[in-house]
């Protein structure tokens, strides 16, 4: 008997129950009745609680088009994991055990970079893991995509669109604040795709003056509204070169309830043009995978299940160059992909007159 636990793990994305779906299966296509299926509840903390079911083949039939996580998650920092909590609770230690409780073969996580650091740490402890890369940011190591992503995407240009009816009709300035933590990946992508003028990620530094300048150009041009995709994490080049912690407390300091709301102060007071943001927020990570991600993750799911029947443990399933291949745990924790500011999409972008405000 083959004894396989899934778990997933951090903030949920599109698509999660259809990689889920792909690697049960795989597995009972394979295996037949010889396989048993763990179900761990919210993520890692179901692992360290001892909270899981065993699931049966129905579980997984009906999924596909499912959003969120038929699991639950939950997020557990990584850098808490070794620390003995107030309980006495050793959470490594509690996770091996509940391990060998299922006496499981191999552990499935679904995650992004918090939860691969985690399951490098559990690899390294001795158990058999392997790992699907998901997550609406689009930032972790080693794949070119991650399932979640684009259907986040299509939200956030949908968002773009919508706000470029109401933004013409006024004559207005328009922020849309995508999500994306460090990374400008989602803001970089819809706002191409919905047309943004200016996109403000956190990998190019934003000089507030040059954005306004670029505003009031295209007014004078006869443009009567602009609109700004800008990441969460869009820092300006004054902050950005400050030393790591005054950095951070700088943006702690903002005044403003994010980044997006000072921009837009910024933009209204130089400009005399109304501003607004919208801000989608976790609408980006909601509903239905689309198409893309249905298929991605499937994939990925698939090879998950395969790298399983083969017993190659300790790799996660990633998308390179057009494939599906495994990439070594170990190199994949504790690094994260932002956007190459050299890379061909930028530089698109810029030829068609969009300003990254630098
Ligand atoms: O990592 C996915 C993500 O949606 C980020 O884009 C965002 O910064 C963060 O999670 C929000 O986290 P939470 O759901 O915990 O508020």
């Amino acid at each position: 008997m083959k004894r396989v636990g899934i778990l997933t793990s951090g903030g949920d994305c599109q698509g999660l129950n259809a990689a889920i779906r792909g690697i049960a299966k795989n597995l009972y296509h394979y295996y037949g009745e010889q396989v048993q299926i763990y179900g761990i509840i919210d993520g890692y903390r179901g692992l360290i609680n001892g909270e899981y079911r065993l699931m049966n083949k129905d579980d997984f039939s009906g999924i596909l088009t499912r959003g969120g996580t038929i699991l639950g998650t939950s997020r557990q920092p990584f850098k808490l994991m070794r620390v003995i909590d107030e309980n006495s609770v050793d959470k490594v230690a509690e996770m091996k055990k509940h391990y060998k409780d299922m006496k499981l073969d191999c552990l499935a996580v679904l995650g992004g970079n918090g939860t691969h650091k985690t399951a490098n740490l559990l690899s390294e402890e001795g158990l058999n893991v392997v790992t699907l890369p998901k997550t609406i940011d689009n930032d972790l190591w080693g794949t070119d995509m991650t399932f979640g992503f684009q259907s986040a995407v299509d939200i956030a240009t949908h968002v773009i669109d919508c706000i470029h009816t109401t933004a013409t009709s006024h004559g207005r300035v328009f922020i849309i604040e995508c999500m994306g933590h460090k990374a400008g990946w989602l803001t970089l992508h819809a706002g191409i795709a919905g047309g943004a003028d200016v996109i403000l990620i956190p990998e190019i530094p934003y000089n507030i003056d040059k954005v306004i300048e670029y505003i009031k150009n295209r007014t004078k041009s006869g443009k009567t509204f602009s609109i700004l995709a800008v990441a969460e994490g869009a820092i300006s080049e004054d902050i950005a070169k400050l030393p790591k912690k005054k950095k951070k407390e700088a943006m702690a300091n903002l005044m403003y309830p994010s980044i997006s709301y000072k921009i837009a102060h910024e933009i209204e007071e130089a400009t005399g043009q109304e501003t607004r943001v919208t801000v989608p927020g976790h609408f980006q990570r909601g509903g239905s995978p689309d198409s893309y991600d249905r298929l991605l993750a499937t994939r990925f799911g698939s090879a998950a299940a395969d790298l399983i029947i083969k017993e190659q443990y300790g790799y996660m399933t990633a998308l390179v160059n057009g494939k599906i291949v495994p990439v070594p745990l170990k190199d994949v924790a504790g690094k994260l992909k932002t956007v190459p500011t050299d890379c061909e999409i930028i530089q698109s972008a810029k030829n068609i007159g969009i300003s990254f405000g630098d």
